[in-house]
């Protein structure tokens, strides 16, 4: 079921989205060798409830904390811990805030310290297929068009597109229908209609695309041990284009 949002819903998810997107702003001055992963989900956990917000995933099917924080080879669903930043790590933030019920979820990776070409690359054109992605959002087009937008960047440049995890729905739950998948399928074949809102999320890894599963149930890591990057917006699908709800 998908539920298109009225233009009162969209401006409570915009709220939601404009405290996160914040958030990834602060981070980027938080992240540095040294912190603690568990440090910057106390910051981001009080940032959000200072904002009257409460964080979306603290307790989502069990989940522990406010923020998933993952580490190089971890490509989402990190659990924050004691383990410290290191110079050379990359590390994907990703956020959720509910704002009245209404939730919002954006994504980032951060560079600790100088990282590699290679691993700087990765970034840039994750990052890039996150806006391919997007740019071609608008009422009336296929969700596949999305799919192949992103995926397109991926085959370019040779990296694993993860295809465990996807995009999806958003609004009174983090997530809702439709899945979207960061690559070309036959099952995408929704139209899209002013009022959905998304959350768009490639997650792309330097090498292989298979991952595992780590033992505490949520951390997903690549099998070749290659490091992933994973930027994500929130948006509104509007008659001639669509908003980001997680941006300024
Ligand atoms: N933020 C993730 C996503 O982009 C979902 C995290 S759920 C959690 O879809 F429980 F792991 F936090
Ligand atoms: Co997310
Ligand atoms: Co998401």
């Amino acid at each position: 079921m998908i539920n298109e949002k009225t233009e009162n819903e969209i401006s409570l998810m915009s709220y939601a989205g404009k405290v996160c997107y914040d958030l990834l702003n602060l981070m980027e001055t938080e992240v540095k060798a040294g912190v603690t992963t568990k440090e910057l989900n106390e910051i981001a956990e009080k940032f959000i409830r200072d904002r009257d917000c409460i964080p979306s995933f603290l307790n989502y099917e069990g989940y522990p904390a406010s923020i998933c924080t993952s580490i190089n080879d971890e490509v989402v669903h990190g659990i924050p811990k004691d383990r410290k930043l290191q110079n050379g790590d990359i590390i994907k933030i990703d956020v959720g805030a509910c704002y009245k019920g209404y939730h919002a979820d954006t994504a980032r990776t951060y560079k600790v310290g100088k990282v590699s070409e290679e691993i700087s690359n990765l970034m840039k054109y994750t990052e890039e297929a996150l806006y391919k992605g997007l740019s071609v959002i608008k009422e009336g087009i296929k969700l596949n068009e999305i799919c192949k937008s992103i995926e397109s960047v991926a085959l370019e440049h040779g990296y694993g597109v993860i295809r465990e995890l996807t995009g999806h729905g958003i609004g009174t739950v983090v997530h809702e229908d439709p899945y979207i998948p960061n690559y070309s399928n036959n099952e995408s074949e929704l139209i899209l209609k002013e009022g959905m809102t998304l959350a768009i999320e490639p997650m792309f890894s330097l090498k292989g695309r298979k991952v595992w599963i780590l033992e505490d149930d949520w951390t997903i890591v690549t099998q070749d041990g290659s490091p992933a990057a994973h930027y994500e917006h929130t948006i509104a699908v509007t008659k001639d284009g669509y908003k980001i709800l997680t941006g300024e």
